[in-house]
Protein backbone atom coordinates (compact mmCIF):
# COMPACT_ATOMS: atom_id res chain seq x y z
CA UNK A 1 0.00 0.00 0.00
CA UNK A 2 1.23 3.56 -0.93
CA UNK A 3 0.90 6.30 1.70
CA UNK A 4 -2.44 8.25 2.48
CA UNK A 5 -2.25 11.79 2.67
CA UNK A 6 -4.79 13.57 4.82
CA UNK A 7 -5.07 17.26 4.19
CA UNK A 8 -7.09 18.68 6.59
CA UNK A 9 -7.29 17.35 10.18
CA UNK A 10 -10.43 19.10 12.22
CA UNK A 11 -13.11 17.12 13.69
CA UNK A 12 -14.05 15.35 10.90
CA UNK A 13 -10.77 14.18 9.03
CA UNK A 14 -9.02 14.21 12.82
CA UNK A 15 -11.60 11.47 13.73
CA UNK A 16 -11.04 9.31 10.65
CA UNK A 17 -7.47 9.53 11.65
CA UNK A 18 -8.14 7.73 14.59
CA UNK A 19 -10.22 5.12 13.11
CA UNK A 20 -7.22 4.51 10.81
CA UNK A 21 -4.68 3.80 13.34
CA UNK A 22 -7.49 1.70 15.65
CA UNK A 23 -7.99 -0.32 13.05
CA UNK A 24 -4.25 -0.98 12.02
CA UNK A 25 -3.22 1.40 9.50
CA UNK A 26 0.53 2.11 10.58
CA UNK A 27 1.31 5.43 11.70
CA UNK A 28 4.02 5.50 9.02
CA UNK A 29 1.99 5.33 5.69
CA UNK A 30 0.21 8.53 6.87
CA UNK A 31 0.85 12.24 6.31
CA UNK A 32 -1.43 15.12 7.41
CA UNK A 33 -1.20 18.29 6.13
CA UNK A 34 -2.79 20.76 8.52
CA UNK A 35 -1.85 24.54 8.67
CA UNK A 36 -2.99 24.32 12.94
CA UNK A 37 -0.39 22.72 14.62
CA UNK A 38 -2.20 22.04 17.62
CA UNK A 39 -4.04 19.27 15.52
CA UNK A 40 -1.11 17.60 14.05
CA UNK A 41 -1.37 14.40 15.59
CA UNK A 42 2.40 13.48 16.95
CA UNK A 43 2.27 9.57 16.01
CA UNK A 44 2.23 10.52 12.15
CA UNK A 45 4.38 12.57 10.19
CA UNK A 46 2.73 16.03 10.22
CA UNK A 47 3.41 19.58 7.51
CA UNK A 48 2.00 22.50 7.54
CA UNK A 49 1.16 22.77 4.00
CA UNK A 50 1.05 19.71 0.99
CA UNK A 51 4.06 21.84 -1.07
CA UNK A 52 5.86 20.00 1.40
CA UNK A 53 4.70 16.95 0.55
CA UNK A 54 7.66 15.20 -2.40
CA UNK A 55 5.99 11.82 -2.70
CA UNK A 56 3.04 10.92 -4.53
CA UNK A 57 0.07 9.63 -2.23
CA UNK A 58 -2.26 6.46 -3.03
CA UNK A 59 -4.80 8.47 -1.84
CA UNK A 60 -5.71 12.07 -0.58
CA UNK A 61 -8.59 12.69 1.90
CA UNK A 62 -9.63 15.72 1.08
CA UNK A 63 -11.03 17.12 4.63
CA UNK A 64 -11.36 20.86 4.64
CA UNK A 65 -13.86 22.96 4.97
CA UNK A 66 -16.26 23.71 1.59
CA UNK A 67 -14.73 26.81 1.65
CA UNK A 68 -11.60 25.90 1.81
CA UNK A 69 -10.93 23.78 -0.88
CA UNK A 70 -10.67 26.36 -3.84
CA UNK A 71 -7.21 27.22 -2.10
CA UNK A 72 -5.80 23.33 -1.58
CA UNK A 73 -6.44 22.08 -5.21
CA UNK A 74 -3.99 24.01 -6.85
CA UNK A 75 -1.38 22.15 -5.27
CA UNK A 76 -3.18 18.50 -5.88
CA UNK A 77 -3.21 18.61 -9.29
CA UNK A 78 0.47 17.09 -9.74
CA UNK A 79 -0.84 14.35 -7.61
CA UNK A 80 -3.85 13.82 -9.92
CA UNK A 81 -1.65 13.57 -12.76
CA UNK A 82 0.30 10.96 -10.92
CA UNK A 83 -2.58 8.49 -10.49
CA UNK A 84 -3.49 9.36 -6.46
CA UNK A 85 -6.86 8.75 -5.92
CA UNK A 86 -8.85 11.61 -4.20
CA UNK A 87 -11.92 10.92 -1.62
CA UNK A 88 -13.61 14.11 -0.69
CA UNK A 89 -15.84 14.60 2.45
CA UNK A 90 -16.98 17.73 1.61
CA UNK A 91 -20.40 18.57 1.33
CA UNK A 92 -21.51 19.47 -1.65
CA UNK A 93 -18.02 19.27 -3.79
CA UNK A 94 -19.33 17.80 -6.96
CA UNK A 95 -17.07 15.74 -9.25
CA UNK A 96 -17.34 17.74 -12.03
CA UNK A 97 -16.28 20.99 -9.58
CA UNK A 98 -12.77 18.44 -8.73
CA UNK A 99 -12.84 17.82 -12.08
CA UNK A 100 -12.81 21.09 -13.56
CA UNK A 101 -9.28 21.79 -10.88
CA UNK A 102 -7.58 17.99 -10.76
CA UNK A 103 -8.46 17.75 -14.80
CA UNK A 104 -10.68 15.29 -16.39
CA UNK A 105 -9.24 12.12 -15.86
CA UNK A 106 -8.81 12.14 -12.43
CA UNK A 107 -9.92 9.91 -9.68
CA UNK A 108 -12.23 10.76 -7.11
CA UNK A 109 -14.57 9.62 -4.79
CA UNK A 110 -17.41 12.27 -3.20
CA UNK A 111 -18.66 11.31 0.08
CA UNK A 112 -20.65 12.72 2.27
CA UNK A 113 -20.56 11.30 6.41
CA UNK A 114 -22.50 13.01 9.21
CA UNK A 115 -21.67 13.68 12.54
CA UNK A 116 -21.85 10.64 14.43
CA UNK A 117 -18.42 9.87 12.83
CA UNK A 118 -16.66 11.53 15.94
CA UNK A 119 -17.45 8.11 17.95
CA UNK A 120 -17.23 5.84 14.79
CA UNK A 121 -21.28 5.66 14.22
CA UNK A 122 -21.21 7.72 11.00
CA UNK A 123 -22.82 6.32 8.01
CA UNK A 124 -21.42 7.58 4.70
CA UNK A 125 -22.60 7.29 1.18
CA UNK A 126 -19.69 7.77 -1.57
CA UNK A 127 -20.35 7.79 -5.39
CA UNK A 128 -17.21 7.60 -7.54
CA UNK A 129 -16.51 9.15 -10.66
CA UNK A 130 -15.14 7.27 -13.80
CA UNK A 131 -11.71 5.43 -13.99
CA UNK A 132 -11.90 4.78 -9.97
CA UNK A 133 -11.55 1.37 -10.43
CA UNK A 134 -12.89 -1.74 -8.03
CA UNK A 135 -9.74 -2.31 -5.83
CA UNK A 136 -9.30 1.99 -5.02
CA UNK A 137 -13.44 1.82 -4.31
CA UNK A 138 -12.63 -1.09 -2.13
CA UNK A 139 -9.82 1.42 -0.41
CA UNK A 140 -11.63 4.14 -0.49
CA UNK A 141 -14.81 1.92 1.56
CA UNK A 142 -12.41 0.75 4.08
CA UNK A 143 -11.29 4.26 4.85
CA UNK A 144 -14.69 5.18 5.21
CA UNK A 145 -15.61 2.53 7.35
CA UNK A 146 -13.31 3.21 10.00
CA UNK A 147 -15.68 5.62 11.42
CA UNK A 148 -19.07 3.86 10.57
CA UNK A 149 -21.63 2.37 7.80
CA UNK A 150 -20.77 2.80 4.28
CA UNK A 151 -23.12 2.81 1.20
CA UNK A 152 -22.25 3.51 -2.59
CA UNK A 153 -24.54 5.55 -5.22
CA UNK A 154 -23.54 5.34 -9.17
CA UNK A 155 -25.86 8.37 -9.62
CA UNK A 156 -24.47 11.66 -8.04
CA UNK A 157 -27.66 13.55 -8.03
CA UNK A 158 -28.57 11.46 -5.03
CA UNK A 159 -26.16 13.27 -2.93
CA UNK A 160 -28.71 15.42 -2.61
CA UNK A 161 -31.53 13.81 -0.70
CA UNK A 162 -28.43 11.95 1.24
CA UNK A 163 -27.05 14.96 2.26
CA UNK A 164 -30.80 15.92 3.75
CA UNK A 165 -31.52 13.14 5.21
CA UNK A 166 -28.41 11.45 6.91
CA UNK A 167 -25.60 14.33 6.61
CA UNK A 168 -27.87 16.92 8.04
CA UNK A 169 -30.09 14.10 10.45
CA UNK A 170 -28.36 14.79 13.45
CA UNK A 171 -29.20 18.17 13.80
CA UNK A 172 -32.84 16.90 13.27
CA UNK A 173 -32.42 14.66 16.44
CA UNK A 174 -30.51 16.69 18.50
CA UNK A 175 -33.79 19.15 17.53
CA UNK A 176 -35.82 15.87 18.27
CA UNK A 177 -34.44 16.42 22.01
CA UNK A 178 -34.90 19.72 22.68
CA UNK A 179 -38.49 19.98 21.51
CA UNK A 180 -39.16 16.46 23.48
CA UNK A 181 -37.19 18.47 26.43
CA UNK A 182 -39.13 21.74 26.11
CA UNK A 183 -42.56 19.91 25.87
CA UNK A 184 -42.24 18.23 29.75
CA UNK A 185 -41.33 21.64 31.09
CA UNK A 186 -44.34 22.97 30.04
CA UNK A 187 -45.80 19.80 31.52
CA UNK A 188 -44.07 21.46 35.19
CA UNK A 189 -40.74 19.08 35.06
CA UNK A 190 -37.70 21.17 35.67
CA UNK A 191 -35.84 22.19 32.52
CA UNK A 192 -33.03 19.96 33.80
CA UNK A 193 -34.85 17.06 34.50
CA UNK A 194 -36.69 17.19 31.17
CA UNK A 195 -33.10 17.46 29.57
CA UNK A 196 -32.04 14.76 30.99
CA UNK A 197 -34.82 12.60 30.54
CA UNK A 198 -35.38 13.58 26.55
CA UNK A 199 -31.35 12.81 25.99
CA UNK A 200 -31.58 9.92 27.74
CA UNK A 201 -34.59 8.88 26.06
CA UNK A 202 -33.51 9.38 22.44
CA UNK A 203 -29.83 7.91 23.28
CA UNK A 204 -31.30 4.90 24.31
CA UNK A 205 -33.44 4.27 21.81
CA UNK A 206 -31.07 5.46 19.21
CA UNK A 207 -29.09 2.27 20.70
CA UNK A 208 -32.09 -0.11 21.08
CA UNK A 209 -32.49 0.71 17.30
CA UNK A 210 -28.95 -0.69 16.59
CA UNK A 211 -28.99 -3.59 18.39
CA UNK A 212 -32.15 -4.74 17.47
CA UNK A 213 -33.13 -6.40 14.09
CA UNK A 214 -36.78 -5.51 14.07
CA UNK A 215 -37.98 -2.80 12.12
CA UNK A 216 -38.46 1.16 13.40
CA UNK A 217 -41.69 0.69 13.02
CA UNK A 218 -42.36 -2.71 14.79
CA UNK A 219 -40.18 -1.40 17.64
CA UNK A 220 -42.41 1.86 18.22
CA UNK A 221 -45.66 -0.70 17.52
CA UNK A 222 -43.77 -2.46 20.79
CA UNK A 223 -43.92 0.30 23.31
CA UNK A 224 -47.59 1.27 21.72
CA UNK A 225 -50.40 -0.38 24.10
CA UNK A 226 -54.02 0.11 22.71
CA UNK A 227 -55.40 3.25 24.67
CA UNK A 228 -52.76 3.68 26.22
CA UNK A 229 -50.53 7.05 26.63
CA UNK A 230 -48.07 6.62 24.28
CA UNK A 231 -51.01 5.63 21.23
CA UNK A 232 -52.67 8.74 22.67
CA UNK A 233 -48.98 10.89 21.99
CA UNK A 234 -48.76 9.04 18.45
CA UNK A 235 -52.28 9.99 17.28
CA UNK A 236 -51.18 13.58 17.02
CA UNK A 237 -47.74 13.20 15.94
CA UNK A 238 -49.04 10.70 12.97
CA UNK A 239 -52.19 13.02 12.14
CA UNK A 240 -52.22 14.12 8.75
CA UNK A 241 -50.73 17.70 9.91
CA UNK A 242 -48.25 15.78 12.42
CA UNK A 243 -44.67 15.09 11.94
CA UNK A 244 -44.35 13.77 8.37
CA UNK A 245 -45.51 16.74 6.37
CA UNK A 246 -42.62 18.36 8.65
CA UNK A 247 -40.36 15.87 7.63
CA UNK A 248 -41.11 15.84 4.14
CA UNK A 249 -40.71 19.99 3.93
CA UNK A 250 -37.60 19.76 5.99
CA UNK A 251 -35.76 16.95 3.89
CA UNK A 252 -36.96 19.00 0.90
CA UNK A 253 -35.78 22.01 1.52
CA UNK A 254 -32.43 20.53 2.60
CA UNK A 255 -32.05 18.76 -0.71
CA UNK A 256 -32.88 21.44 -2.24
CA UNK A 257 -30.11 23.90 -0.40
CA UNK A 258 -27.80 21.02 -1.05
CA UNK A 259 -28.24 21.32 -4.99
CA UNK A 260 -28.10 24.74 -5.10
CA UNK A 261 -24.99 24.76 -3.27
CA UNK A 262 -23.34 22.51 -5.15
CA UNK A 263 -23.85 25.18 -8.11
N1 LIG B 1 -18.45 17.90 10.82
C1 LIG B 1 -19.42 17.21 10.24
O1 LIG B 1 -20.37 16.74 10.86
C2 LIG B 1 -19.37 16.93 8.75
C3 LIG B 1 -20.37 16.11 8.17
C4 LIG B 1 -20.30 15.82 6.81
C5 LIG B 1 -19.27 16.36 6.06
N2 LIG B 1 -18.33 17.14 6.65
C6 LIG B 1 -17.28 17.70 5.82
O2 LIG B 1 -16.03 17.44 6.38
C7 LIG B 1 -15.15 18.49 6.03
C8 LIG B 1 -14.39 18.90 7.26
O3 LIG B 1 -15.31 19.39 8.23
P1 LIG B 1 -14.90 19.56 9.74
O4 LIG B 1 -16.15 19.77 10.50
O5 LIG B 1 -13.95 18.47 10.12
O6 LIG B 1 -14.11 20.96 9.61
P2 LIG B 1 -12.93 21.52 10.52
O7 LIG B 1 -13.02 20.98 11.90
O8 LIG B 1 -12.90 23.01 10.31
O9 LIG B 1 -11.63 20.88 9.85
C9 LIG B 1 -11.04 21.33 8.64
C10 LIG B 1 -9.55 21.50 8.92
O10 LIG B 1 -8.89 21.73 7.68
C11 LIG B 1 -7.90 22.69 7.91
N3 LIG B 1 -7.44 23.35 6.67
C12 LIG B 1 -7.88 24.49 6.09
N4 LIG B 1 -7.16 24.77 4.98
C13 LIG B 1 -6.23 23.79 4.85
C14 LIG B 1 -5.19 23.53 3.92
N5 LIG B 1 -4.96 24.35 2.89
N6 LIG B 1 -4.44 22.42 4.07
C15 LIG B 1 -4.65 21.59 5.10
N7 LIG B 1 -5.63 21.79 6.04
C16 LIG B 1 -6.40 22.88 5.92
C17 LIG B 1 -8.58 23.67 8.83
O11 LIG B 1 -7.62 24.52 9.43
P3 LIG B 1 -8.09 26.05 9.79
O12 LIG B 1 -9.16 25.92 10.81
O13 LIG B 1 -6.83 26.65 10.29
O14 LIG B 1 -8.59 26.64 8.51
C18 LIG B 1 -9.25 22.70 9.81
O15 LIG B 1 -8.41 22.33 10.86
C19 LIG B 1 -16.00 19.62 5.45
O16 LIG B 1 -15.76 19.72 4.06
C20 LIG B 1 -17.40 19.22 5.73
O17 LIG B 1 -18.28 19.58 4.67
C21 LIG B 1 -18.36 17.44 7.97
Amino acid sequence: MGKLLLVGCGKMGGAMLEGWLARGLAASDVIVAEPAEALRPKKVRGVASTAEVDETPEIVVLAVKPQSMDGVLPDMKRFADSGSVFLSIAAGKTLKYFAGHLGASAKIVRSMPNTPAAVRQGITVATPSQGVSAEEKKRCHDLLEAVGQVLWVEDEALMDPVTALSGSGPAYVFLLVEAMAAAGAKLGLTPEMAMQLARATVAGSGELLKQSVEPATQLRINVTSPGGTTAEALKVLMADDGIQPVFDKALAAASRRSKELAG
